[in-house]
């Protein structure tokens, strides 16, 4: 018998090629993130860079931050247990009220702490791009707060969907620009901003209001919202001694989700679960889901998912919610998915509505239209567990923000004929805009 051949062994790596190890530059997260952005901002991205580094490592400054956190944005916000939703369906269900915060919404969390950045570095001038309004009225807030004056950009479809925001950023002392024409969205606003940026670099900050952007804007704003996570992650063991089986929130640029998924990045049996916005079907032109139905390519100084044509054009998206109507996503969602830390689902708009509905009667709550897309998808996600035999699941939901900004819209909405939901295979909508153009400069620091 021939004797057996030994299976040949791997050979073993040149050593210095072994330990040599992948550098990733920072700014990036894997191969998302980075900064794809005209020669003009290297400069300021580096001056914000340094200054955030700085400061966010500076005791006085993270004191001074917190001051503000507790009083003067009302943090920590609630964690408050949903009885009736909870009977309803079975679960224990929490909420994590960010929409009690000063101005309504998570977004205080974020201008607070970039405006007092631009203080520091004495800059003259704030701009911001908003898409529900909120940002803008958290801008426009923080603003008034350190007495820098403040420019809001704002797509003119969105200013008609949240009119009062329009007009509370106006009381607040800002000035307002509706961008985009007829059908301006957050898009829009952001090219609109990082233009005026552009031609006015020296003296102005801008504050972006998502964890979308060229580097350091992912980083930072996802480390200011991250106060979310840390108290939510505190308060549901102090009230449940254990942590939740899944955790859900909205995703729009992804700030929300980014802060209160990092409370929980490191306890891997917590699912952690992003509702985007699934509008009105799946299909172009009728949805902003960017993680379920986009694909890699740069957006506004990043690399990311995006929501984009066969030949690489920037789709027009839809959502019910302002808020959630983006054709892009924060660069460290696509990098957690890859990683298959974290997972998203579409949530359609028709669903959210009925959510936004339910958390009012049942609860006493009327979410903002964003946030109900996290509540909608918690209850498919509960249903889910009931069919297969599990009951009682420990569920956290981020409400993002409270729908006063909405009550108007959504009055609207009920009021029409009710439209038949739309099948996935539901024609694209028409395309109104045509793409910005993007240039790679330079990738990270
Ligand atoms: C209440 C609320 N929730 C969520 C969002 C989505 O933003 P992000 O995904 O950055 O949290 C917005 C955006 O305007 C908002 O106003």
């Amino acid at each position: 018998m021939a004797a057996k051949k030994k299976p040949a062994k791997a050979k073993a790596k040149p050593k210095a090629e072994a330990s040599k190890k992948i550098e990733i530059p920072e700014g990036y997260f894997g191969e998302f993130g980075g900064r794809f952005v005209s020669d003009l901002l290297i400069p300021a991205l580096d001056e914000l860079s340094a200054a955030w580094k700085k400061f966010s490592n500076d005791k006085k400054f993270q004191k001074e931050l917190l001051g503000l956190y507790n009083d003067y944005a009302g943090r920590p916000s609630l964690l408050t247990y949903a009885a009736n939703l909870s009977q309803r369906y079975q679960a224990q269900i929490y909420l994590k009220r960010e929409d009690l915060l000063h101005t309504g919404s998570h977004k205080i969390n974020n201008t607070l702490g970039q405006a007092l950045l631009a203080q520091k570095m004495k800059k003259k001038r704030i701009i911001a791009e908003t898409g529900a309004g909120q940002h803008g009225v958290a801008t426009a807030t923080a603003a008034a707060l350190m007495k820098i004056p403040a420019h809001v950009y704002m797509g003119s479809e969105d200013l008609r969907r949240q009119a009062l925001n329009g007009f509370r950023m106006r009381l607040l002392g800002a000035t307002v620009s509706g961008v985009g024409g007829e059908h301006g969205t957050l898009r829009d606003a952001v090219n609109e901003a990082l233009r005026d940026w552009a031609k006015n670099v020296d003296d102005t900050y801008y504050l972006i209001g998502s964890a979308i952007g060229p580097h350091p804007y992912p980083t930072m704003v996802r480390t200011l919202q991250s106060v979310i996570g840390r108290e939510a992650r505190q308060q549901i063991l102090k009230a449940e001694g254990r942590l939740p089986q899944a955790v859900f929130s909205c995703v729009g640029g992804g700030s929300n989700a980014l802060g209160m998924f990092y409370g929980f990045l490191k306890d891997t049996k917590v699912q952690l679960i992003g509702a985007e916005a699934g509008g009105r079907a799946l299909t172009p032109g009728n949805h902003s889901a960017s993680l379920t139905a986009g694909k890699p390519g740069v957006l506004q100084g990043a690399m990311t998912y995006i929501i984009q044509t066969p030949d690489g054009q920037v789709q027009d998206v839809h959502s019910i919610s302002a808020g959630l109507d983006y054709p892009g996503v924060g660069p460290e969602h696509a990098y957690l998915l890859k990683q298959g830390r974290t997972e998203y689902v579409a949530v359609r708009d028709k669903a959210a509505l009925e959510a936004f509905q339910e958390l009012a009667q049942e609860e006493g709550i009327i979410p903002a239209l964003e946030s109900a897309h996290a509540v909608a998808a918690a209850k498919n996600y509960i249903a889910d567990l009931r069919k297969q035999g599990k009951k009682n699941p420990l569920i956290l939901i981020c409400l993002s923000g409270r729908g006063d900004k909405d009550v108007q819209e959504v009055e609207r909405l009920l009021a029409l004929p009710q439209e038949p939901e739309l099948p996935e295979d539901a024609p694209a909508a028409p395309q109104f805009n045509t793409v910005p153009t993007v240039k790679v400069v330079a990738a990270g620091e």
